[in-house]
Protein backbone atom coordinates (compact mmCIF):
# COMPACT_ATOMS: atom_id res chain seq x y z
CA UNK A 1 0.00 0.00 0.00
CA UNK A 2 0.87 3.66 -0.04
CA UNK A 3 2.31 5.40 2.58
CA UNK A 4 0.30 8.33 2.35
CA UNK A 5 -2.80 10.00 0.98
CA UNK A 6 -5.17 7.45 2.38
CA UNK A 7 -8.32 7.00 4.55
CA UNK A 8 -7.96 4.51 6.99
CA UNK A 9 -10.32 2.81 9.84
CA UNK A 10 -8.63 1.33 12.22
CA UNK A 11 -10.70 -0.21 14.95
CA UNK A 12 -8.90 -1.15 18.13
CA UNK A 13 -6.76 1.56 18.30
CA UNK A 14 -7.66 3.48 21.70
CA UNK A 15 -4.04 2.38 23.01
CA UNK A 16 -0.87 0.24 21.65
CA UNK A 17 -0.11 -0.66 18.73
CA UNK A 18 -3.19 0.39 17.07
CA UNK A 19 -3.13 4.30 18.51
CA UNK A 20 0.89 4.39 17.47
CA UNK A 21 -0.14 3.34 14.06
CA UNK A 22 -2.92 5.57 13.77
CA UNK A 23 -0.58 8.99 14.97
CA UNK A 24 2.15 8.05 12.86
CA UNK A 25 -0.21 7.36 9.86
CA UNK A 26 -1.60 10.57 10.30
CA UNK A 27 1.73 12.15 10.59
CA UNK A 28 2.72 10.90 7.28
CA UNK A 29 -0.68 12.43 5.52
CA UNK A 30 -3.11 10.38 5.83
CA UNK A 31 -6.71 10.79 6.94
CA UNK A 32 -7.13 8.62 10.10
CA UNK A 33 -10.72 7.15 12.15
CA UNK A 34 -9.81 5.46 15.30
CA UNK A 35 -12.49 2.87 16.69
CA UNK A 36 -12.47 1.14 20.29
CA UNK A 37 -14.87 0.51 23.20
CA UNK A 38 -13.39 3.35 25.61
CA UNK A 39 -15.29 6.60 24.97
CA UNK A 40 -12.67 8.68 27.42
CA UNK A 41 -9.69 7.66 25.24
CA UNK A 42 -12.04 8.67 22.22
CA UNK A 43 -12.37 12.14 23.67
CA UNK A 44 -8.71 11.88 24.75
CA UNK A 45 -7.45 11.27 21.26
CA UNK A 46 -9.74 13.46 19.26
CA UNK A 47 -8.83 16.30 21.97
CA UNK A 48 -5.09 15.93 21.19
CA UNK A 49 -4.97 15.14 17.76
CA UNK A 50 -7.58 17.23 16.09
CA UNK A 51 -6.71 15.47 12.70
CA UNK A 52 -7.93 12.10 13.49
CA UNK A 53 -11.34 11.21 13.51
CA UNK A 54 -13.04 8.58 16.07
CA UNK A 55 -15.89 6.56 16.33
CA UNK A 56 -17.28 4.15 19.23
CA UNK A 57 -17.05 0.34 18.02
CA UNK A 58 -17.74 -2.83 20.21
CA UNK A 59 -15.63 -5.52 17.50
CA UNK A 60 -17.43 -7.99 19.36
CA UNK A 61 -20.91 -7.34 18.57
CA UNK A 62 -22.16 -7.29 15.30
CA UNK A 63 -25.10 -4.32 15.39
CA UNK A 64 -22.01 -2.23 17.00
CA UNK A 65 -20.15 -2.72 13.97
CA UNK A 66 -22.58 -2.19 11.27
CA UNK A 67 -23.41 1.39 12.83
CA UNK A 68 -19.75 2.50 13.30
CA UNK A 69 -19.60 1.24 9.62
CA UNK A 70 -22.34 3.27 8.47
CA UNK A 71 -21.08 6.19 10.44
CA UNK A 72 -17.33 6.05 9.09
CA UNK A 73 -18.97 5.72 5.21
CA UNK A 74 -21.05 8.44 5.65
CA UNK A 75 -18.34 10.77 6.86
CA UNK A 76 -15.21 9.23 4.91
CA UNK A 77 -16.56 7.74 1.27
CA UNK A 78 -12.85 7.87 0.10
CA UNK A 79 -11.56 5.60 3.20
CA UNK A 80 -9.87 3.11 0.95
CA UNK A 81 -7.99 0.99 4.43
CA UNK A 82 -9.18 -1.23 7.02
CA UNK A 83 -7.05 -2.37 9.97
CA UNK A 84 -8.55 -5.20 11.43
CA UNK A 85 -6.53 -4.22 15.05
CA UNK A 86 -9.02 -5.02 17.96
CA UNK A 87 -8.06 -8.18 19.64
CA UNK A 88 -7.38 -9.24 22.93
CA UNK A 89 -5.44 -11.81 24.56
CA UNK A 90 -6.35 -14.14 27.92
CA UNK A 91 -4.28 -16.68 29.89
CA UNK A 92 -5.88 -19.98 30.11
CA UNK A 93 -5.67 -23.58 31.74
CA UNK A 94 -7.44 -25.87 29.55
CA UNK A 95 -7.51 -28.31 32.60
CA UNK A 96 -11.11 -27.85 34.10
CA UNK A 97 -13.96 -26.05 31.87
CA UNK A 98 -14.52 -23.39 33.55
CA UNK A 99 -11.04 -22.02 33.94
CA UNK A 100 -11.00 -21.43 29.93
CA UNK A 101 -14.39 -21.68 28.50
CA UNK A 102 -15.94 -18.42 28.57
CA UNK A 103 -12.23 -16.75 27.81
CA UNK A 104 -11.97 -18.80 24.59
CA UNK A 105 -15.44 -17.68 23.48
CA UNK A 106 -14.48 -13.81 23.77
CA UNK A 107 -10.99 -14.66 22.31
CA UNK A 108 -12.71 -16.05 19.10
CA UNK A 109 -15.39 -13.47 19.07
CA UNK A 110 -13.10 -10.75 19.31
CA UNK A 111 -10.23 -12.26 17.71
CA UNK A 112 -11.96 -14.16 14.68
CA UNK A 113 -15.48 -12.85 14.37
CA UNK A 114 -14.72 -9.43 15.08
CA UNK A 115 -12.04 -9.48 12.01
CA UNK A 116 -14.78 -11.34 9.84
CA UNK A 117 -18.04 -9.13 10.11
CA UNK A 118 -15.73 -6.03 9.59
CA UNK A 119 -14.42 -6.95 6.21
CA UNK A 120 -18.16 -8.29 5.84
CA UNK A 121 -19.03 -4.49 6.42
CA UNK A 122 -16.70 -2.69 4.32
CA UNK A 123 -15.21 -5.10 1.48
CA UNK A 124 -18.07 -4.07 -1.00
CA UNK A 125 -16.92 -0.31 -0.58
CA UNK A 126 -13.48 -1.35 -0.69
CA UNK A 127 -13.74 -3.01 -3.83
CA UNK A 128 -15.39 0.35 -5.29
CA UNK A 129 -11.83 2.34 -4.36
CA UNK A 130 -9.13 1.95 -7.35
CA UNK A 131 -6.77 1.58 -4.34
CA UNK A 132 -7.69 -0.56 -1.02
CA UNK A 133 -6.14 -2.56 1.21
CA UNK A 134 -6.85 -4.94 4.40
CA UNK A 135 -4.38 -5.31 6.93
CA UNK A 136 -5.36 -7.78 9.02
CA UNK A 137 -3.28 -8.59 12.63
CA UNK A 138 -1.98 -11.82 12.95
CA UNK A 139 0.65 -12.41 15.33
CA UNK A 140 4.29 -14.38 15.81
CA UNK A 141 2.22 -16.88 17.86
CA UNK A 142 0.25 -18.07 14.64
CA UNK A 143 3.45 -19.82 14.18
CA UNK A 144 4.30 -21.47 17.22
CA UNK A 145 2.46 -21.76 20.31
CA UNK A 146 2.73 -19.90 23.98
CA UNK A 147 1.47 -22.50 26.16
CA UNK A 148 -0.59 -20.56 28.58
CA UNK A 149 -2.92 -18.66 25.83
CA UNK A 150 -3.98 -21.76 23.53
CA UNK A 151 -7.41 -19.81 21.92
CA UNK A 152 -5.42 -16.52 20.96
CA UNK A 153 -2.47 -18.63 19.64
CA UNK A 154 -5.52 -20.23 17.50
CA UNK A 155 -7.72 -17.03 16.66
CA UNK A 156 -3.99 -15.67 15.27
CA UNK A 157 -3.35 -18.62 13.45
CA UNK A 158 -7.13 -18.57 11.99
CA UNK A 159 -6.24 -15.01 11.11
CA UNK A 160 -3.21 -16.27 9.50
CA UNK A 161 -5.08 -18.59 7.08
CA UNK A 162 -7.70 -16.31 6.43
CA UNK A 163 -5.30 -13.73 5.21
CA UNK A 164 -3.97 -16.31 3.00
CA UNK A 165 -7.46 -17.31 1.70
CA UNK A 166 -9.10 -14.64 0.67
CA UNK A 167 -6.46 -12.74 -0.93
CA UNK A 168 -6.55 -15.33 -3.50
CA UNK A 169 -10.13 -15.08 -3.92
CA UNK A 170 -9.81 -10.86 -4.30
CA UNK A 171 -7.00 -11.07 -6.52
CA UNK A 172 -9.78 -10.03 -8.95
CA UNK A 173 -10.36 -6.97 -7.39
CA UNK A 174 -8.58 -3.45 -6.45
CA UNK A 175 -8.57 -4.96 -2.77
CA UNK A 176 -5.24 -6.20 -1.47
CA UNK A 177 -4.27 -8.01 1.66
CA UNK A 178 -2.17 -7.56 4.65
CA UNK A 179 -0.98 -9.29 7.46
CA UNK A 180 0.72 -7.58 9.93
CA UNK A 181 2.58 -10.15 12.02
CA UNK A 182 3.68 -8.60 15.24
CA UNK A 183 6.18 -10.46 17.81
CA UNK A 184 5.95 -9.69 21.32
CA UNK A 185 5.66 -5.37 21.42
CA UNK A 186 5.29 -3.35 24.87
CA UNK A 187 1.34 -2.92 25.34
CA UNK A 188 -1.61 -3.39 27.70
CA UNK A 189 -2.39 -6.67 25.63
CA UNK A 190 -1.70 -8.65 28.93
CA UNK A 191 -1.34 -7.56 32.22
CA UNK A 192 2.66 -6.55 32.53
CA UNK A 193 3.50 -6.45 29.21
CA UNK A 194 4.01 -2.79 28.96
CA UNK A 195 7.31 -3.31 30.90
CA UNK A 196 8.31 -6.76 29.82
CA UNK A 197 12.02 -7.21 28.60
CA UNK A 198 11.10 -9.91 26.61
CA UNK A 199 8.56 -7.35 23.98
CA UNK A 200 9.89 -4.99 21.74
CA UNK A 201 9.31 -1.43 22.72
CA UNK A 202 6.14 -0.41 20.71
CA UNK A 203 8.08 2.98 19.07
CA UNK A 204 10.29 0.91 17.63
CA UNK A 205 7.97 -1.75 16.35
CA UNK A 206 5.65 0.76 14.59
CA UNK A 207 8.80 2.77 13.28
CA UNK A 208 9.85 -0.59 11.32
CA UNK A 209 6.36 -1.51 10.65
CA UNK A 210 6.00 1.90 8.72
CA UNK A 211 9.89 1.54 7.36
CA UNK A 212 8.33 -1.94 5.52
CA UNK A 213 4.84 -0.41 4.45
CA UNK A 214 7.17 2.47 2.84
CA UNK A 215 10.10 0.11 1.46
CA UNK A 216 8.06 -3.01 0.44
CA UNK A 217 4.69 -2.11 -1.28
CA UNK A 218 3.78 -4.90 -2.64
CA UNK A 219 4.10 -7.32 0.85
CA UNK A 220 1.90 -9.14 1.69
CA UNK A 221 3.35 -10.10 4.83
CA UNK A 222 4.50 -7.54 6.86
CA UNK A 223 7.22 -8.76 9.33
CA UNK A 224 9.64 -7.01 11.59
CA UNK A 225 13.01 -8.94 12.10
CA UNK A 226 12.19 -9.82 15.31
CA UNK A 227 8.95 -11.92 14.66
CA UNK A 228 10.97 -14.25 11.89
CA UNK A 229 12.66 -16.74 15.15
CA UNK A 230 8.71 -17.80 15.56
CA UNK A 231 7.22 -16.95 12.08
CA UNK A 232 10.09 -19.33 10.15
CA UNK A 233 10.75 -22.16 12.68
CA UNK A 234 8.59 -24.76 10.78
CA UNK A 235 10.51 -23.57 7.43
CA UNK A 236 14.12 -23.60 9.42
CA UNK A 237 13.31 -27.33 10.58
CA UNK A 238 14.04 -25.46 14.27
CA UNK A 239 10.33 -25.79 15.29
CA UNK A 240 11.01 -27.88 18.39
CA UNK A 241 13.60 -25.44 19.51
CA UNK A 242 11.78 -22.14 18.94
CA UNK A 243 8.63 -23.23 20.74
CA UNK A 244 10.93 -24.57 23.90
CA UNK A 245 12.81 -21.39 23.76
CA UNK A 246 9.76 -19.07 23.75
CA UNK A 247 7.85 -20.67 26.40
CA UNK A 248 11.26 -21.01 28.84
CA UNK A 249 11.05 -16.94 28.41
CA UNK A 250 7.46 -16.49 28.95
CA UNK A 251 6.86 -14.63 31.69
CA UNK A 252 3.09 -16.13 32.37
CA UNK A 253 4.47 -19.64 32.48
CA UNK A 254 2.28 -21.57 34.83
N1 LIG B 1 1.39 -6.44 21.81
C1 LIG B 1 1.75 -7.62 21.31
O1 LIG B 1 2.69 -8.26 21.80
C2 LIG B 1 1.05 -8.18 20.12
C3 LIG B 1 1.66 -9.24 19.42
C4 LIG B 1 1.00 -9.79 18.33
C5 LIG B 1 -0.23 -9.30 17.93
N2 LIG B 1 -0.80 -8.27 18.63
C6 LIG B 1 -2.12 -7.81 18.20
O2 LIG B 1 -2.12 -6.41 18.03
C7 LIG B 1 -3.45 -5.94 18.23
C8 LIG B 1 -3.42 -4.73 19.15
O3 LIG B 1 -3.04 -5.16 20.44
P1 LIG B 1 -2.12 -4.27 21.42
O4 LIG B 1 -0.93 -5.07 21.74
O5 LIG B 1 -1.96 -2.91 20.88
O6 LIG B 1 -3.01 -4.30 22.76
P2 LIG B 1 -3.93 -3.19 23.46
O7 LIG B 1 -3.13 -1.98 23.84
O8 LIG B 1 -4.67 -3.91 24.52
O9 LIG B 1 -4.90 -2.74 22.30
C9 LIG B 1 -6.04 -3.48 21.95
C10 LIG B 1 -6.98 -2.55 21.22
O10 LIG B 1 -8.08 -3.35 20.78
C11 LIG B 1 -9.26 -2.71 21.18
N3 LIG B 1 -10.31 -3.69 21.42
C12 LIG B 1 -10.26 -4.84 22.15
N4 LIG B 1 -11.47 -5.43 22.15
C13 LIG B 1 -12.28 -4.64 21.40
C14 LIG B 1 -13.66 -4.69 21.05
N5 LIG B 1 -14.46 -5.69 21.46
N6 LIG B 1 -14.16 -3.70 20.30
C15 LIG B 1 -13.39 -2.68 19.87
N7 LIG B 1 -12.07 -2.57 20.17
C16 LIG B 1 -11.55 -3.54 20.94
C17 LIG B 1 -8.92 -1.92 22.44
O11 LIG B 1 -9.79 -0.82 22.56
P3 LIG B 1 -10.98 -0.67 23.64
O12 LIG B 1 -10.55 -1.41 24.87
O13 LIG B 1 -11.09 0.81 23.82
O14 LIG B 1 -12.16 -1.24 22.96
C18 LIG B 1 -7.51 -1.45 22.11
O15 LIG B 1 -7.57 -0.25 21.38
C19 LIG B 1 -4.27 -7.11 18.75
O16 LIG B 1 -4.99 -7.71 17.69
C20 LIG B 1 -3.19 -8.06 19.24
O17 LIG B 1 -3.61 -9.41 19.24
C21 LIG B 1 -0.18 -7.69 19.69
Amino acid sequence: MNISGNTIFIPGATSGIGLALALELESRGNTVIVGGRRAGLLEKIAAEHPGIDTVRIDTADPASIDSAAREVLAKHPDLNVLVTMAGIMRVEDWHKRESFLASAESVVTTNVLGPIRLIAAFIEHLQERPHATIVTVSSGLAFAPLKVTPSYNASKAAIHMLSESIRLQLADTTVKIVELEPPAVRTSLLPGQENSEFAMPLDEFVAEVVALLGSQPDATEIQVERVKFLRYGEARGDYDQVVETLNASDPHAQ
